[in-house]
Order: C-alpha cells, then sequence, then structure tokens
C-alpha cells in the first residue's frame, strides 16, 4: 500500500476546500500544512496551496525536509486560468523555485482555479493587492499576461471559480501513481 496524505495551505479557504474535497474523493486524509508532522513516513504528499504573488502558501516550509524520493504532487489554486500557456509556465516556475532540487525529479505541478473575496481580504492583503494592481496597470494591454487580466478584471469584486470537477484529473493522476507501485 502506498501512504498517501492530502496537505494544504490556505487563507481564505478555497485551497482547502479543493483539498477537503479531494481527501472525500479518494479516502486519503487531508491536513493543514501546519499539523502536518512526520510526512516523511508518506510516499506521496499532494499539496495543495493558495496562490500569493507567486509564492504558494505554505509550501517552502512544507517540504523542506522532505527526503529524497517522496512523490510529491502540487495543486496550486489561484485567480489566473492555468489553462493559459504563459501561467502555467509562470505557475511551474515560481512552485520550482520553493521547491527543493532533491524533489524535483519526483514532483508533478497541477493548476486550479480559485476565488476572491475583496471584502474578505486581510488589511495587509488589501494593501498587497493595490500595489500590485497598480503595478500591473503600467503594463501596456497588449502586452498584458492572462494573470495580469484576471487580476485586474476581478479587482474590487468577489468571484468564485472553484469547480470539483477540475479535481477528476487530480483523482485520476493519484490512482495512476498507485498502480505503479
Ligand atoms: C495578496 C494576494 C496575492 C495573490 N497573488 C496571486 C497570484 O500570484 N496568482 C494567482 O493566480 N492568484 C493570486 N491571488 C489570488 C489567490 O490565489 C486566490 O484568491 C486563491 O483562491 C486563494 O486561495 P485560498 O482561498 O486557499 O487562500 C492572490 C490573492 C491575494 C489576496
Amino acid at each position: 500500500m502506498m501512504e498517501k496524505l492530502i496537505v494544504y495551505g490556505s487563507q481564505y479557504g478555497t485551497a482547502k476546500q479543493y483539498a477537503e474535497k479531494c481527501s472525500e474523493m479518494t479516502g486519503i486524509p487531508a491536513v493543514e500544512y501546519r499539523n502536518g508532522k512526520g510526512l516523511n513516513q508518506y510516499d506521496l504528499i499532494i499539496y495543495f496551496g493558495g496562490l500569493y504573488a507567486g509564492n504558494v502558501k505554505g509550501l517552502k516550509k512544507t517540504v523542506k525536509g522532505l527526503r529524497e524520493g517522496i512523490k510529491l504532487m502540487v495543486v496550486t489554486v489561484g485567480l489566473a486560468d492555468p489553462r493559459s500557456k504563459t501561467n502555467a509556465a509562470n505557475i511551474m516556475k515560481s512552485v520550482k523555485k520553493q521547491v527543493p532540487e532533491r524533489l524535483l525529479p519526483n514532483m508533478a505541478v497541477f493548476g486550479l482555479r480559485g476565488g476572491i473575496d475583496y471584502k474578505k481580504l486581510s488589511f495587509q492583503h488589501r494593501a498587497m493587492m493595490a500595489f500590485l494592481i497598480a503595478h500591473l496597470k503600467k503594463v501596456p494591454e497588449e502586452k498584458r499576461t492572462e494573470e495580469t487580466k484576471a487580476m485586474i478584471e476581478t479587482y474590487h469584486s468577489a468571484v468564485n471559480f472553484v469547480d470539483f470537477h477540475s479535481l477528476d484529473q487530480i483523482a485520476k493522476a493519484i490512482w495512476a501513481e498507485e498502480e505503479r507501485k
């Protein structure tokens, strides 16, 4: 039996919702990253985390002590559409920066869409977004990436792109791992 664990890092709950739904679909327990203890006893860790200025919440802290050979699936949850090639490339690039070299050969990355409700943002995040949007708006329209556009379009509003069907690909990947063992 392959030992598996779902770990998540979520500020406003969208990554948590996905992690819990995935847990329900696969029967794999899900824990918040601060409660993830003894992770090296697992063969596969599926990490769900909200994207914050390219960083996956809690990921770096969670993976830094992981042994070589452990399988890692990183599932990012962000506003921008991961079906866009440039966005997917950006996600891959920033995830790789947060994961130690030794884990990269056994890592797979998936991107899911979350949501945002500006009314619920912390003071700090609100300030970060104001700063970020002001900066993004300086980029000429024709040079804006999907990510940039999504951020500008949804600024100050509430949007929710959470779609549990997008978890099917991840459940499939988990089952495929089980069969390979
Ligand atoms: C300060 C801040 C920075 C963000 N940066 C990104 C980003 O770089 N890329 C992205 O796709 N979404 C970004 N988002 C949107 C969040 O990733 C999105 O709201 C996600 O659903 C949050 O996950 P959570 O609800 O689990 O915390 C950002 C949101 C905030 C508040």
